[in-house]
């Protein structure tokens, strides 16, 4: 694998006087400092404030307050050499004071607009405390449950995730004025193929794999002006991604086109040693350096190596340069050259009913309805009791999920806070925790829940992880229900009365265990601050659910890794084939891409979600049939609310390219869009395939086209049927 002249990327980054100027003027210990990032976890020391006057700082990740953002700012703006201003990073993943559901969650909502506007709100309250950069979107392709960190992402699917991660590029940054916050893309490259979803742990990608599946979101991001990527923990084929100068200089800032900054993940420069690629910490710096990483998060490798290797020439100058360049020009893309102070605002914005009323709006819409047997739900005007029990119905920091720094329990309304507040006077509410935390195993509080339950008309159990059992290092190896939740699910279900379930978790879980017990299983991610109203909306019926799941949740743990962009294999996988292949070899019976012991297919499958009303998809055309390598075609259906109740569908299209000169997988996500329909109502949706959307990276890795017939499924998931089909010539 080749990669790009070090030198050669910088030239694409414009030159900026003031920014030259600085340049000509800085010492490599200036330099240094510039590319270096100091994690400060409470008010600055004599030392810090010392280094930031020297000039041996660049930025901070995270800062105690809005007043010592200032101070160290001051420092740095009015007493060091230079006055180059600082930017302050924080990890703002899915919302700021008002958290936001975990981005799974805002995966399943299929809606990039929505989680735009989640993305410039959780900008807009952040950056009134001072924060200039946010360590989000985490765009990591994931198709691992045991990896916690599936939480982070919008899920297995490459178009997904490109479509919403781009989106809260945008939504962060701001679009057309000066830009709000940066952004940072993470973790680049391949982190979410952890080998058997260990945390931490090494990748192995073929370079198809991942031009296919893992690069294209970090290109998504870059083509919307992302300002900074983070690098990976993971060893990518046999070099740490933080010292992997194809993936950052050939591939990101050689042909993605990247003119931002790459940072390192937290202390990932110093860790190549432990990785054994490099020896000590000088040999780790040049190795950053050389390999295209711009700045060293918390790691204090550059400042304290780069000024040596800068002066005994090491490191070409030019190299340092290009890296400090990138740094500046984002400082000064965010203003802080004219505006490094931030004044607190007269009124905050933090937790506003506006941005209430949106948290509530991505929580409606990331719900994802799994079964709904006898329509269960939506809850009848009728129902005169309910019971709400289980260890998350009523639990105001576990609803916000994993990385939630800032979001507060004190502002989280729980589901059951909005079920007394939606049923008042209407029906009672039966309330008993039955576990006191999903990790518990002390039953004494199931006969009280089973009581509840007795009581009820219908029972609404709450059961899934506890916030801290998805993000970063929580993989998992078993993936049921942690504690004693299942034997709540079971004792409750013993009663006899209607059972349904709502599962909060960062991950797919195994639920077959709980779709067996329950009428209706409502899935419903970590939810954030509106969790609670989010949730009665829909089991109320006030709102169709209408999320979609944006990864495949398997039957068993041996599935895993399981996605729905599968290769065909020689003998594919038949339907519903289980146990010992029989037959002769003439006439081989189940010798196809199976399991001796369980059903070869998902539980659900991607895309999928249940309404309270039903879709027909009708009028499927495809024109031309016949066309020509390059020009669009464009797919055309009327889908139709055939149920009694307003919904919304995912509208997804798949393709499928029949033969090629590389396999390709048996469906690929190729557009989706989101319609709201009335009972009765019906819409002509049109989707255009472009040549770039029929392409894929041909033997020599450059995208291609090739002639030959395509599959088209039109449909509310990842099983669509075949609509039809068209060529290219
Ligand atoms: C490590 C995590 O991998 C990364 O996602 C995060 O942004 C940094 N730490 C900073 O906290």
């Amino acid at each position: 694998m080749s990669h790009a002249g070090a030198e050669a990327t910088g030239l694409s980054i414009p030159r900026i006087p003031r920014i030259e100027t600085l340049l000509s003027q800085m010492t490599p210990f200036e330099k240094a400092g510039q590319l270096s990032q100091l994690a400060c976890h409470g008010p600055a020391d004599e030392k810090t404030i010392a280094a930031v006057r020297d000039g041996l700082v660049g930025s901070f990740l995270n800062a105690p307050s809005l007043e010592h953002r200032n101070e160290l700012q001051r420092v740095a703006v009015e007493e060091s050499r230079l006055g180059i201003p600082l930017v302050f990073g924080r990890d703002v993943i899915h919302g700021y004071r008002t958290i936001f559901p975990i981005p799974l969650g805002q995966g399943a909502t299929f809606d990039p607009d929505l989680a735009q506007k989640a993305a410039a709100i959780a900008a807009r309250e952040a950056s009134e405390t001072g924060i200039d950069w946010v360590f989000a979107p985490m765009v990591d392709i994931a198709r691992d449950p045991r990896w916690g960190r599936i939480a982070e992402g919008c899920g297995e699917d490459p178009l997904l995730t490109s479509q919403l991660g781009a989106a809260m590029v945008r939504g962060f940054q701001g679009t057309g004025g000066p830009h709000r916050v940066a952004a940072c893309a993470k973790h680049y490259v391949g982190y979410g193929a952890c080998e058997a979803g260990k945390e931490y742990n090494t990748t192995w990608i073929p370079e198809r794999l991942l031009r296919e599946v893992y690069l294209r979101s970090f290109q998504a991001c870059v083509d919307a002006g992302v300002l900074t990527v983070m690098t990976g923990f993971n060893d990518l084929n046999g070099v740490p991604a933080t010292g992997n100068e194809f993936i950052l200089r050939a591939i990101l800032k050689g042909e993605c086109g990247f003119s931002g900054f790459v940072v390192s993940d937290w202390a990932s420069i110093r860790e190549m040693i432990t990785h054994g690629l490099c020896a000590d910490e000088p040999n780790a710096a040049l190795r950053g350096i050389s390999a295209g990483v711009d700045m060293d998060m918390a790691g204090r490798i550059y400042v304290d190596h780069l000024p040596g290797l800068i002066e005994s020439g090491a490191v070409s100058a030019a190299l340092v340069d290009d890296a400090v360049r990138r740094v500046l020009l984002v400082k000064h893309k965010l203003g802080l050259f004219e505006r490094p102070y931030v004044q607190p605002p007269r009124q905050s914005v933090a937790v506003c009913e506006e941005h209430r009323a949106v948290a509530q709006q991505v929580v409606r819409e990331s719900l994802v309805l799994l079964k709904n047997e006898g329509g269960v739900l939506p809850l009848a005007r009728m129902e005169r009791s309910i019971a709400a029990v289980g260890p998350l119905v009523d639990d105001p920091f576990e609803q916000l999920g994993c990385w939630a720094f800032d979001g507060r329990r004190e502002d989280s309304v729980t589901v059951l806070t909005a079920l007394r507040a939606r049923f008042a006077g209407r029906a009672e509410i039966h309330f008993a925790r039955g576990l006191p935390d999903c990790r518990s195993t002390d039953t004494t509080g199931f006969e009280e829940a089973a009581r509840a339950a007795e009581r009820a008309d219908v029972t609404l159990a709450f059961v899934g992880e506890n916030a801290n059992l998805s993000g970063e290092c929580r993989s998992r190896a078993f993936l049921d229900l942690p504690g004693a939740q299942q034997q709540l699910l079971e004792r409750i279900a013993r009663t006899g009365r209607p059972l349904v379930v709502v599962v909060m978790a960062g991950r797919p879980l195994l639920i077959e265990p709980i779709c067996s017990l329950a009428k209706a299983v409502l899935v419903a991610w970590h939810p954030g601050t509106m969790g609670g109203p989010g949730i009665v909306d829909v089991l109320s019926g006030d709102v169709s659910p209408s999320g979609k799941l944006p990864v495949t949740f398997p039957r068993a743990l041996g599935q895993i890794p399981i996605y729905y962009a599968f290769k065909n294999t020689g003998r594919p996988p038949g339907t519903d084939h289980r146990g010992i292949p029989t037959g002769t070899p003439l006439d081989p019976v189940g010798f196809e891409t199976s399991y001796l012991d369980v059903d070869v297919s998902p539980l659900y499958p991607f895309g999928f979600g249940l309404s309270y009303t039903t879709f027909e998809y009708q009028d499927f055309s495809v024109s031309p049939i016949k066309a020509r390598v390059g020009e669009p075609v464009t797919v055309r259906i009327r889908v139709r609310n055939t149920g009694s109740v307003e919904g919304v569908e995912v509208v997804q299209l798949y393709i499928r390219d029949l033969v090629a000169s590389t396999t390709r997988p048996v469906r690929e996500l190729k557009a989706f869009q989101r319609v709201a329909l009335k009972p009765g109502e019906s819409a002509a949706m049109e989707f255009a395939l472009t040549a770039a959307d029929l392409a894929f990276p041909g033997r020599d890795m450059k995208p291609t086209t090739e002639p030959g017939r395509f599959d088209v499924f039109v449909g509310g998931n990842s099983l669509a049927p075949l609509g039809g089909s068209f060529e290219l010539v």
